[in-house]
């Protein structure tokens, strides 16, 4: 029997799972632990079962002793220090895949959303600003026969491209390996989506001067990872018009603070980090990660590793 510390609790049953056969220390706020409590609490832990939002450094990995294995509710790992955990042999486990879809239906949903200006619609109705059918007002951007550029090309990027097929949409990829350079991307898209994990090469890969190659009426949507974009360079394209909106699943910080200047920009939403929040996939991520932390503990290999 090992002790696993869960970072949140779960409302699945996954958890039963790990419960009949391990000691279960489970974080009892609604909020992720802080960095001091991470740390108290993983120290005995012989895995934890982490999300996104907490930090698996190399620290922490170093103030656990007895840890054996990382098992990251999220398909991404930017979060956990694998190189930490590679040189002690502990296995870090994700769950790609299960949120493929929900994931790209946000970015789509996204899309959507700033193409026909449904926010501003909406709160026009809310505020008692609706006063007539205008042949003018409030036109959004077709998106059939528009070109979406999709900027890395993994499983979520196609799932984006499969839809953007359905809408009558132009694809354009960009990604490491293959497809067009990033500048000419940009320059070619009417709508600009992301898609690439959060590395040291796509830090702020989105940021004044490839902000600059934009087109001032294009839209960028972004469900990747907050780091991936600068925002202070975002803001400065908005309030500038340097390009015309922008619709954010992530931020950096997150939760972006509600008196960033970032949210003082035209033309941009922000929805809290929810590009996988559907019932089917939480499900299932929970279900990969609870899978991960029994086979690790049994000395077999994770069904899912990183
Ligand atoms: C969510 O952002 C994930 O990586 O699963």
């Amino acid at each position: 029997m090992g002790r696993i510390f869960v970072t949140r609790e779960l409302p699945f049953e996954a958890l039963d799972r790990l419960r009949a056969e391990h000691e279960l220390d489970v974080w009892e706020g609604d909020l992720p632990p802080g960095p001091e409590a991470l740390r108290e609490r993983a120290a005995a832990a012989d895995a934890l079962l982490t999300l996104v939002t907490d930090p698996v450094d190399a620290d922490l990995i170093a103030a656990c002793p007895e840890l054996k294995a990382i098992a990251n509710m999220a398909v991404g790992t930017d979060n956990v220090d694998l190189e930490a955990a590679a040189e002690r042999g502990i296995p870090v486990g994700n769950t790609p895949d299960v949120l493929t879809d929900a994931t790209a239906d946000l970015a789509f949903a996204l899309l959507l959303a700033l193409a026909r200006r449904i926010p501003q619609g909406a709160a026009l109705v809310r505020d008692g600003g609706w006063r007539t059918w205008e042949p003018a007002g409030d036109l959004g951007a077709d998106l059939s026969g528009a070109t979406l550029g999709i900027v890395g090309r993994g499983r979520i990027g196609e799932a984006v491209a499969r839809r953007a097929e359905g809408f009558g949409l132009e694809v354009l990829h960009s990604s490491r390996s293959s497809g067009l350079p990033l500048g000419k991307l940009l320059e070619r898209s009417d709508f600009v989506s992301l898609h690439s994990p959060l590395t040291p090469e796509t830090r702020h890969m989105i940021n004044d001067e490839t902000l600059a190659r934009m087109q001032p009426t294009a839209l960028l949507v972004n469900t990747s990872r907050g780091g991936v974009v600068d925002q202070a360079a975002l803001r400065r394209a908005l309030v500038g018009g340097a390009i015309a909106g922008a619709a954010l699943d992530v931020t950096d910080p997150e939760p972006l603070p509600a008196d960033d200047p970032l949210l003082e920009a035209p033309n941009l939403l922000v929805v809290p980090h929810v590009g996988s929040a559907t019932v089917r996939t939480r499900e299932k991520m929970a279900a990969m990660a609870v899978e991960n932390l029994l086979a690790a503990l049994a000395g077999r290999r994770m069904p899912y590793p990183v």
